[in-house]
């Protein structure tokens, strides 16, 4: 089917500060790469110097056909000790915001992509309940001095997988399996979010403000089905509910979800492609049935914040992509109400624990002298975008 996005529908790209930008030090990211024993592969070093390439990243987007750019802003630049902040980091993303504008691209600035500042980690990070007041602090400051020129603001990227991967799997600083400290993370996450979005909805500015979780297609056998519901209840509702009345909800969608009679997690499907860079399964689906979920529980307008697909295949990423819009055109044609697509990521960056082999970028980077090469998908979603329309 021909899929006409709706005018204003926002067609975009992805990327997060930690990834691209290079050197980030000072938060918990940087102490976990450089531990030993942790599963990172290998450190995120320079990233891609975006710190320094932020104009060359921004021509890129504008010339591919993207109406936005989603980038997150870093607070352990902004705030390098606990209520000391950096003028210069903040003139800093003024620039980058501005030569958005001056580019025609709308930014959209995501507060908080994973990584918190050494000194809050310190004190306890996402366990500690001073960290909702200090991340408020943090956006309050930011927001008074960007929120002139911020066209779209996400608070805080996926605390589902803050909390789930941080506090119970441990391949996320802090690195924990304990679930009385996952508990105290998940409220103090969501707890972050709402009086981040007051602050940031009190600041300069008029945009749009939303939280993004990370979602999938859920599956399970029969007689699981209660399991599932308790999963997903913990993971995906928990931070949905805390989306209601909020000016929209970031679905955030990659793969598909097989929760087993015991209630756990179970392994890819024999037979079911597998992403391999990811080892989950290949399953564009995932977006439309997340969008549907985010719809029903929370409520709020939907954007896609998120949805792409890490392979050197770039002609498996043309499909993944096509079969995930047709998902979103589906539900366009229901008259959902979904207000943008941005696909994760513009380059090939750093995986947080993978490190450098997903490559989900519609550029590629060279790892020694960052160049920039734009693959096919980088042209073919880019036309997608500037037409406003999906052929067959
Ligand atoms: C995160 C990104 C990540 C992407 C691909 C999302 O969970 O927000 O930082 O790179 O998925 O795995």
């Amino acid at each position: 089917m021909t899929i006409t996005f709706p005018e204003g529908f926002d067609r975009g790209v992805a990327s997060a500060a930690h990834q691209i930008e290079g050197g980030n030090w000072n938060n918990d990211w940087w102490a976990w790469e450089h531990a030993p024993g942790t599963a990172c592969v290998e450190v995120s070093g320079d990233a891609c110097d975006s710190l320094n390439r932020y104009a060359e990243d921004i021509a890129l987007v504008r010339d591919f056909g993207f109406d936005s750019y989603r980038f997150s802003i870093e607070w352990s630049r902004i705030e390098p000790e606990d209520g000391e902040f950096s003028r210069a980091a903040l003139d800093y993303y003024r620039r980058v915001l501005a030569a958005c504008h001056e580019n025609g691209i709308a930014p959209a600035v995501t507060f908080h992509h994973f990584t918190t500042p050494r000194w809050m980690a310190a004190r306890g990070g996402w366990a500690e309940p001073e960290i909702v007041d200090r991340f408020g602090r943090f956006c309050e400051r930011a927001v008074e001095h960007l929120g002139d020129l911020i066209s779209l603001g996400c608070t805080i990227n996926e605390p589902n997988v803050v909390s789930l991967l941080g506090y119970v799997m441990g391949t996320f600083p802090p690195g924990l399996a304990d679930f009385s400290l996952y508990a105290k993370a998940s409220e103090h996450l969501r707890d972050a979010h709402v009086r981040a979005y007051d602050v940031i909805k009190a600041g300069p500015g008029d945009f749009p403000v939303g939280l993004t979780v990370s979602m999938s297609d859920w599956w399970t056998p029969e007689g699981g089905e209660a399991g599932l519901e308790r999963a997903r209840a913990m993971h995906e509702d928990y931070y949905l509910d805390a989306t209601r009345g909020n000016d929209f909800v970031g679905v955030q969608a990659y793969t598909r979800t097989r929760i087993g009679l015991d209630g756990l997690p179970m392994d890819p499907e024999p037979g079911t492609p597998i992403v391999e860079s990811m080892n989950y399964e290949y399953w564009p689906q995932s977006l439309e049935a997340s969008i549907r979920h985010a719809i029903d529980v929370s409520g709020a307008p939907v954007y896609v914040t998120e949805n792409g697909i890490g392979t050197d295949d770039d002609p498996t990423r043309i499909s993944y992509v096509t079969e995930a819009l047709q998902g979103v055109g589906r539900c366009l044609s229901e008259g959902l109400d979904v207000r943008g697509y941005t696909y994760w990521s513009l380059l090939d960056n750093f995986e947080w624990a993978e490190g450098y082999t997903p490559r989900f970028g519609l550029v590629a980077v060279d790892r020694e002298t960052f160049v920039r090469t734009p693959k096919p998908s980088a042209a073919w979603l880019g036309a997608i975008a500037k037409a406003g329309r999906l052929d067959p």
